[in-house]
């Protein structure tokens, strides 16, 4: 898997590992993460599914629909090869903000399922319910952030609404972002986030 690494001014900051929806790349979200915090390191991985051209993190069947089995497999190996470029990079895997956007954010979320308490906190831009199938691990210790729109022909309000529930049945404390806008990423839910980023980590 392809990735960019840049070590921070403050190495005692969180890393910020981002993960960027399809047809993205790990350039899209190198400017919200100085925005959200300009001293921390960064980790921006490149999604290795190539779906006709467009880069994801895991196959889907069709729009909103997901191959769960390709879904686990590929979150078992993320987890592992993050674990393995902190001992090659040098940093702190138990301090680490995850930052997604759609695709990215689902497969953040898939790894919250998995694993529980992994990432210090959690910054989801228009997630979906990665899967149903299993039952959620502790997340008392890993705040969430969500940013959802109204109007998200992708990620549904309701489908929103249904993942912060599952998440704070999960003990996690989630804080939604609701904008009437589509599924793209706004200046202001990034603003927004920022707010909850400093409330946490700064
Ligand atoms: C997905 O993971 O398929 C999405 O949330 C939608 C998208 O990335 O276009």
């Amino acid at each position: 898997m392809e990735y960019i690494y840049k070590e921070g001014k403050d190495k005692n900051r969180p890393l910020l590992l981002l993960l960027h929806g399809t047809g993205g790349s790990e350039q899209d979200l190198l400017s919200v993460a100085s925005y959200i915090d300009d001293q921390a390191s960064v980790l921006s991985l490149r999604g290795d599914v190539n779906e006709n051209g467009m880069l994801r993190f895991f196959k889907r069947l069709q729009e909103g629909i997901f191959d769960e089995v390709d879904l686990v497999e590929r979150t078992h190996k993320l987890y592992d090869f993050i674990e393995e470029l902190s001992n090659k990079d040098d940093f702190n895997k138990d301090n680490i903000v995850a930052i997604g956007y759609s695709n990215g954010a689902n497969m953040i979320g898939s790894l919250l399922f998995h694993y529980g308490d992994i990432f210090k906190g959690a910054i989801l831009y228009h997630p979906m319910v990665p899967l149903r199938s299993i039952k959620l691990k502790d997340l008392s210790k890993t705040p969430i952030f969500i940013g959802a729109g109204n109007n998200d022909p992708i990620c549904s309000k309701d489908e929103s609404i249904e993942l912060e529930s599952l998440l704070k049945d999960a003990q996690s404390t989630v804080t939604t972002h609701w904008e009437n806008n589509g599924h793209m990423l706004t200046k202001t839910e990034i603003e927004s986030s920022k707010l909850w980023y400093d409330q946490y980590f700064k």
